[in-house]
């Protein structure tokens, strides 16, 4: 099975947790476009959605899904997305698509997190796939030069305004053995927004996808 078709059969699977009168966090990337894809069959479920990104919003309009603005309201009810990297532990990567900011307050603010993985995201150390962080403009220099002392290549994403108005570093050359440890050592730099590691709020159901049979992992 290609890893396409693996990301449409987990989106899928993930229709199961939707519950009626629901509030859902919907994350962004090309595996929560499938499942966004597929919820309009249940849209008479849901309350209300909020969104990760513009483009998550706009695919959700298209389907008649109210969009709630996270102030509204106290907490969402279920949060759905995918990773880009997830150890042992389930800590990951996220922000390939630039959205990691959105994405890491809507899950903390959310009584659970569904995370849907394809067999090829789960890594025994993290640092393979390139480590983002978001920071404001103005801290570019200080901050790639930071990161070179601790051993990372920093490559500047080009042409990416994120919808913070920042900009984003992805860091390559890292072998994260100790995530929380290396978390605190970057969040200690001013100018840093989000990193991309997600740790504090371990998601709580994880559909991991191989290629014949879906695992749930609790
Ligand atoms: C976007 C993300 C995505 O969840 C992550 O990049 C995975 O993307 P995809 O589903 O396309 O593999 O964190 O900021």
């Amino acid at each position: 099975m290609k890893i396409k078709k693996i990301k449409k059969t987990s989106g899928l699977y993930a229709l199961k947790y939707i519950k009626p009168n629901i509030i859902i966090g919907i994350g962004s990337g090309s595996t929560s476009n499938y499942f966004i894809n597929y919820i309009y069959m249940f849209r008479n479920m849901i309350k209300a959605a909020v969104s990760s990104s513009k483009k998550s919003t706009s695919k959700l309009k298209k389907l008649n899904i109210p969009i709630f603005n996270l102030n509204m309201i106290k907490y969402v009810d279920l949060y759905i997305d995918s990773a880009d990297e997830v150890n042992k532990k389930m800590q990951m990567i996220k922000g390939g698509g630039g959205a990691l900011t959105k994405e890491k307050i809507i899950s903390i603010n959310s009584k659970r997190f569904l995370c849907i993985l394809d067999f090829k995201k789960k890594v025994n150390i993290l640092g393979n796939f390139p480590l983002p962080i978001e920071i404001i403009p103005f801290s570019k220099s200080f901050i790639k030069n930071k990161i070179i002392e601790i051993g990372g290549i920093p490559k500047y994403r080009k042409n990416i305004i994120t919808e913070n108005g920042n900009i984003i570093i992805d860091i390559y050359n890292l072998r994260i053995k100790n995530p929380i440890k290396f978390k605190k050592k970057i969040y200690s730099l001013p100018g840093i927004v989000t990193i991309g590691l997600f740790l504090k709020k371990k998601s709580n159901i994880n559909i991991l996808s191989f290629k014949k049979k879906i695992k749930i992992i609790n």
